[in-house]
């Protein structure tokens, strides 16, 4: 694992260039970045998969956690209705490709101007609403998901989120609107008392920590899918 502060990617160094030089070396990388187009132009000059650990724009390796999460507890996800609570960030935009993937309904509820990226609802059509009261979000639902009000790099915003997000915390109370066998999911680190109420993560519907642990087994499995057994650098 290395910190931005080891290597030279977002450095001095082109972001090409570090893509030529460290796939001559690995056999996948992962990068946790801001900007998507880091992502996207490292992979374009990289001999080597490169998964996307985290970008401002979405944060696939959690959605496969999730799934698989919810596979376990309550088996395919297709039909089902989900709903995710507050921000339309990075997480939602992966929640966004998901319902595309998976092929389930996506409730949204987010404050004005908080909306999730343009290109991904377009691409979801009526998979995916968007509504602003959280109970009209939850209501039926069989998967509820919310994350933290502030995203890495938006830390400056924390006092303005912190009032206009308000409305939007997940409690005992609002999960009691879903169906009587709803899953609560966070992707972590949790914000008790903010986005969650602070006994959420100890309510039986909450599979969260389930959920953490699936980020070890779906991204080994998704190494095994990426990298074959066999793969030498020519
Ligand atoms: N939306 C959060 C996810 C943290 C795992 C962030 O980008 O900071």
């Amino acid at each position: 694992c290395l910190s931005s502060g080891d290597t030279q990617v977002g450095g001095g160094e082109q972001i090409a260039d570090s893509a030529k030089v460290m796939s001559s070396m690995l056999d996948a990388v992962m990068i946790r970045t801001f900007a998507h187009s880091t992502v996207t132009e490292f992979s374009a000059n990289s001999r080597v998969p490169v998964i996307n650990g985290l970008s401002d724009d979405l944060h696939p390796c959690q959605l496969l956690a999730d799934m698989q999460t919810f596979l376990e507890h309550r088996g395919s996800i297709q039909g089902k209705t989900v709903a995710w609570i507050g921000d339309g960030n990075n997480m939602c935009n992966s929640y966004i490709e998901a319902a595309i993937q998976f092929d389930f309904q996506l409730r949204v509820a987010c404050p004005e101007g908080y909306e999730p990226d343009a290109r991904f609802l377009a691409l979801a059509g009526d998979r995916v609403t968007l509504v602003r009261d959280p109970r009209d979000a939850v209501i039926g639902a069989h998967l509820v998901s919310t994350d933290v009000w502030t995203s890495m790099g938006q830390e400056e915003e924390t006092a303005k989120r912190l009032a206009l997000f308000a409305p939007y915390q997940v409690t005992r109370a609002l999960l009691d609107l879903a169906a009587p066998d709803v899953l609560f999911m966070h992707c972590l680190p949790a914000h008790r008392g903010e986005e969650i109420s602070t006994d959420l993560l100890d309510d039986p519907r909450s599979v969260a920590w389930d959920q953490a642990e699936n980020r070890l087994h779906a991204q080994k499995a998704l190494l095994e899918f990426l990298v074959p057994p066999s793969y030498h650098h020519a």
